[in-house]
């Protein structure tokens, strides 16, 4: 299926590495014209050369910005903007929250993970969609948990700060469908990355249980048996913030290989 992404601009937060990785690999590979970011210029940088040799696009910007800090985000809008014209597509992504119960965690964990996993969405969507209203044609896609679902043990942070960004997505869908806007969101299960390992090594701290064990149980829940992989949650970004997916809006699609059990 021709999915009619070519030079579209896309942002994808939080890039050098995982899930925003594989979607913005994808995305390149569509022809879109890209823009990357994370904290580390180092590791984006290194993100960017592989996006390039890897789908032969050379349209790909890598930006150094703290997503936590709005005046990075600001400056994050403004370069991408500057270097390649208005974004087309929001692919959000964030960095993960700090593991851990409510019982460990402190005021300021909850303030930094507020910050990491709405604001920052609120920071983006408020610099982006006015170029989407005046071309009256945008793709707002955020990438989010299925601990919105089916919350997560010792991922309280996760479990309630991003309930937060399913109702700005869908007031988003209202507010701007008839903008040509769409806006949807995306509930991961368990994605092979980093992130994952982390879980498992908190698993393993607690628990005494090796690491590798921890990581194979974490998918015995999941009716496939296995991890995503970065770049299926990057073919369901390409077709979100396609045209073929016009009607999709004010959704809240899960990649879980059937891990939540809810029937809604
Ligand atoms: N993997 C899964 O199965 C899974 C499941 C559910 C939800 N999620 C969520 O999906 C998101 C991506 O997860 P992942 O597995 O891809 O994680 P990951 O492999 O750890 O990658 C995280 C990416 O975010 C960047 N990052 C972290 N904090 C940042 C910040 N404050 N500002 C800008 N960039 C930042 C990191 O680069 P720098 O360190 O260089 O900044 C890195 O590029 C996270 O929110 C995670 O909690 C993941």
């Amino acid at each position: 299926m021709e999915l009619g992404l070519k030079n579209k601009v896309v942002l994808v937060p939080a890039s050098s590495k995982g899930i925003g990785f594989g979607v913005a690999k994808v995305l390149a590979s569509e022809g879109c014209k890209v823009v990357i970011s994370s904290r580390n210029q180092d590791a984006i940088s290194k993100a960017q050369d592989v996006i390039v040799k890897e789908t032969g696009n050379e349209n790909v910007q890598a930006i150094r910005a703290d997503l936590t800090v709005k005046r990075e985000v600001d400056r994050l809008v403004d370069e991408a903007t500057s270097e390649f014209g208005a974004i087309d597509i929001l692919a959000y992504n964030t960095g993960p929250p700090k593991p851990g119960t409510f019982k460990e965690l402190s005021y300021e964990d909850w303030e930094q993970a507020v910050r990491l996993l709405l604001m920052s969405a609120v920071w983006l969507t408020k610099r982006v969609i006015t170029g989407m209203v005046g071309k009256k044609s945008g793709r707002l896609i955020y990438i989010t948990s299925s601990a919105l679902r089916q919350p997560v043990p010792n991922l309280v942070l996760s479990n309630t700060v991003r309930l937060s960004l399913a109702g700005l997505s869908k007031s988003l869908a209202i507010e701007y469908g008839s903008s040509g806007i769409t806006s949807n969101g995306i509930m991961l299960g368990h994605i092979l990355t980093e992130r994952q390992r982390q879980v498992a090594q908190d698993i393993s701290s607690r628990t005494g249980k090796n690491v590798e064990q921890a990581m194979k149980e974490l998918v015995l829940d999941v009716p496939q048996g296995r991890y995503g992989q970065p770049e299926e949650v990057g073919c369901l970004v390409a077709f979100l913030a396609s045209d073929k997916a016009g009607y999709v809006n004010g959704s809240m699609l899960a990649i879980d290989g059937g891990l939540i059990r809810s029937v809604f």
